[in-house]
């Protein structure tokens, strides 16, 4: 993808690859951190974003200690410069730009703030930045999760928790999107009513406060939104390939029913006993264990994705 940078000159735009999924502890900075090294060992140049504002553990999953932090970056005055917080790593054609300290005034930037940052993510020179989010579905996961292409991949387990968080936070996305969209306390209030798009549309209709015109004309909008947001699923600590499948299909049930979202299963990486031993050595299982099924799996990810 090409476009021209603001000096005139014509510039290479890198692909964003957000990863979020709404629970804690099901394996996106796990994911994130391994694709990452995975792709750009593959002579891809990746730039890995730690985006986990409360918790941010990037560094010590890859083993690196850079001693800066994404605190630099919002804390900078005026024009703000993202290179400044890209560092190097040990792996060729990887750079990583660190977390947060976890300082509250950081933990909760402006939607200004986060629009700059995003901003800046897409002029970064890379092939692929892939940004690693955090638990939950508060504001901040979700812009970032919006402000990039909504293509994002949402990590779950096969277990219950984990497809209801992630279902919950597609709604949110999509709800912050609708939000944000109209900026109306009429269609605010109808989104806090609501717990599905089938609902918030039977709302609308009855809604006294839109006319006839209005409400086909918001109905139609609504749904648009809802189709304009593609997640991708991995299923990770899953026994088998069918167990994660049988996942990845009922969160894309309840997401085409609920939301009218239609999500992608990208594949699923098995639960393997020797990742918590390779977080703790802080060196990434695709190098230092590639022939585990876990670490081809990755291998097969990337390659769906597009990184041969
Ligand atoms: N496929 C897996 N098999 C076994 N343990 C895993 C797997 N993926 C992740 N883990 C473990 O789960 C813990 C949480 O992973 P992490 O990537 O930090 O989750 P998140 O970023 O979603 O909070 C890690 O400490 C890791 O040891
Ligand atoms: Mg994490």
């Amino acid at each position: 993808m090409y476009l021209c940078a603001e000096n005139g000159a014509v510039g290479r735009r890198p692909e964003v690859l957000v990863v979020g999924g709404g629970k804690g502890g099901v394996g996106k900075s796990c994911f994130s951190v391994n694709m990452a090294v995975d792709i750009a060992r593959k002579g891809w140049r990746v730039i890995l974003v730690d985006a986990d504002l409360s918790c941010s553990n990037i560094e010590t999953i890859l083993g690196t200690n850079s001693g800066r932090s994404l605190d630099d970056f919002f804390h900078q005055k005026g024009g703000k410069d993202i290179q400044s917080v890209v560092c190097e790593t040990p792996y060729e054609n990887l750079r990583v730009i660190p977390g947060t300290t976890g300082l509250l005034d950081v933990a909760n930037p402006k939607y200004q703030q986060k629009a700059v940052f995003i901003r800046q993510l897409r002029k970064l020179d890379a092939d692929l930045v892939i940004v690693d989010l955090d638990a939950g579905a508060h504001f901040n996961t979700l812009d970032f999760f919006l402000m990039t292409d909504t293509n994002g991949v949402l990590i779950i387990t096969p277990e219950k928790t984990s497809i209801d968080n992630a279902f919950k936070f597609m709604r949110a996305a999509l709800f912050r999107r609708i939000e944000r969209f109209y900026r109306s306390p009429e269609v605010a209030l109808l989104l806090k009513r609501n717990q599905t798009i089938e609902d918030f549309i039977e709302c609308v209709r009855k809604a006294e406060a839109f006319g006839g015109e209005a409400k086909d004309e918001i109905c139609g909008e609504v749904v648009a939104l809802a189709r304009s947001i593609h997640p991708r699923i991995v299923v990770n600590k899953a026994h088998n390939a069918y167990e994660a499948q049988i996942a990845s299909n009922i969160l894309a049930k309840y997401a085409r029913q609920y939301l009218r979202i239609e999500p992608q299963n990208l594949g699923f990486m098995p639960f393997d006993k020797h990742v918590s031993e390779t977080v703790n050595s802080g060196m990434p299982f695709v190098v230092s264990r590639p022939k585990l099924k876990i670490s081809m799996c990755i291998g097969d990810i990337a390659n769906r994705l597009g990184y041969v």
